[in-house]
């Protein structure tokens, strides 16, 4: 067996960790020796059952009951991290909800809703936990996308935050590249709660008439248990982790890369704009992805044309 990456003397702060993945990567990084802020919405107990089972397994942990999409209930999260536990060295914005809907019947308050909890606690938890980190010139942040993010039918909402937690990664990662504070987004996928809600009780409207979708789920529900994505996490999560403003994803047994990559394109006269009867004729040559560049930021897209200027 691999020998523990050693997270002693650091704190970190996961939400939604009372149950599913985050009580999951909470686990994991106790058990590495972080001291744990397991973060739930108010009066959750699973979440002290969290606390507990890291208590047993010798580490250290507490409970915050928060709600990650309130500007305050965030702040208070990180507060609890300082008071209690003497800082904020990982943050794993985790904490998540499924309001599925198709998008003509989707109601403002699931839109809101979604999109509040996905995509603005990651700026409500992060701008204090950056705070700390900034100044002590060390952080691993971790933000839970989904593959969701590629399209779904019946929850646009949330893929849409999905989405925007890749843009919210990509530019803190460049912000923070003055400091060891690195910046990466996970796609995961493992049994829980909510991926049976998607399935059973609240279920994504037409997900289970995808028979493609279902036989491919089925065939890999067995390599899909939360200590998958948990040392995906974990791994960025730690001091070994060098990479930032990244995307990983877990499917099944399956670790890659997702990335946002520009076509190699083709590059119309530099002296005047095209037609819209040129991009027609030109469009299998801008539309092809046999070759493409992976830009790490806005800037490198722009730089990447500047070499093909024609008479540059
Ligand atoms: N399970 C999967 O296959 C999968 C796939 C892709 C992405 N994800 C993402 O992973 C994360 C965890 O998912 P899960 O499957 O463990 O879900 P889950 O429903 O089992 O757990 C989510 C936890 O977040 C908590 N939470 C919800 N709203 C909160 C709020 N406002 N403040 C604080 N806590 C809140 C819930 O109470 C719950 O304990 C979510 O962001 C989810 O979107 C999961």
């Amino acid at each position: 067996m691999d020998s523990l990456f050693s997270l002693g003397g650091q704190v970190a702060v996961v939400t939604g960790a009372g149950q599913g993945l985050g009580a999951e990567y909470a686990r994991e990084l106790g058990r590495r020796g972080a001291a744990v802020v397991v973060n739930d919405l108010p009066g959750n107990e699973k979440a002290a059952q969290v606390v507990e089972e890291i208590e047993r397994g010798g580490g250290r942990a507490v409970v915050s009951g928060h709600d990650v999409s309130v500007r305050e209930g965030a702040r208070a999260i990180i507060a609890d991290a300082a008071q209690q536990l003497g800082g904020v060295h990982i943050l794993i914005n985790n904490a998540g909800i499924l309001r599925p809907s198709l998008f003509e019947t989707m109601s403002a308050v699931d839109i809101d809703a979604t999109i509040d909890v996905h995509l603005r606690s990651m700026f409500y938890v992060t701008q204090p936990a950056w705070d700390i980190m900034r100044e002590q010139r060390y952080g691993r942040i971790v933000n839970v996308s989904s593959t969701n993010a590629f399209g779904v039918e019946g929850l646009i909402n949330y893929s849409a935050a999905k989405a925007g937690v890749i843009g919210f990664t990509n530019s803190l990662a460049l912000e923070a590249a003055r400091s060891d504070v690195l910046v990466n987004a996970v796609m995961p996928n493992a049994i829980t709660e909510m991926a049976r809600a998607s399935m059973e009780t609240t279920p994504v409207p037409r997900l289970l008439e995808n028979e493609q979708f279902v036989s491919s789920y089925a065939s890999v529900a067995h390599c899909s248990e939360p200590a998958r994505p948990a040392a995906l996490v974990v791994y960025l999560a730690s001091p070994d982790c060098s990479v930032t403003g990244e995307i990983y994803s877990q499917t099944g047994p399956r670790y890659s890369r997702v990335f946002l990559g520009v076509s190699h394109g083709w590059m119309s006269p530099s002296d005047a704009p095209p037609s819209a009867e040129e991009i027609a004729r030109r469009f299998d040559e801008i539309r092809s992805v046999d070759e493409f560049f992976v830009p790490a930021s806005m800037s490198e897209d722009f730089e990447a044309v500047v070499p093909r200027l024609s008479g540059a």
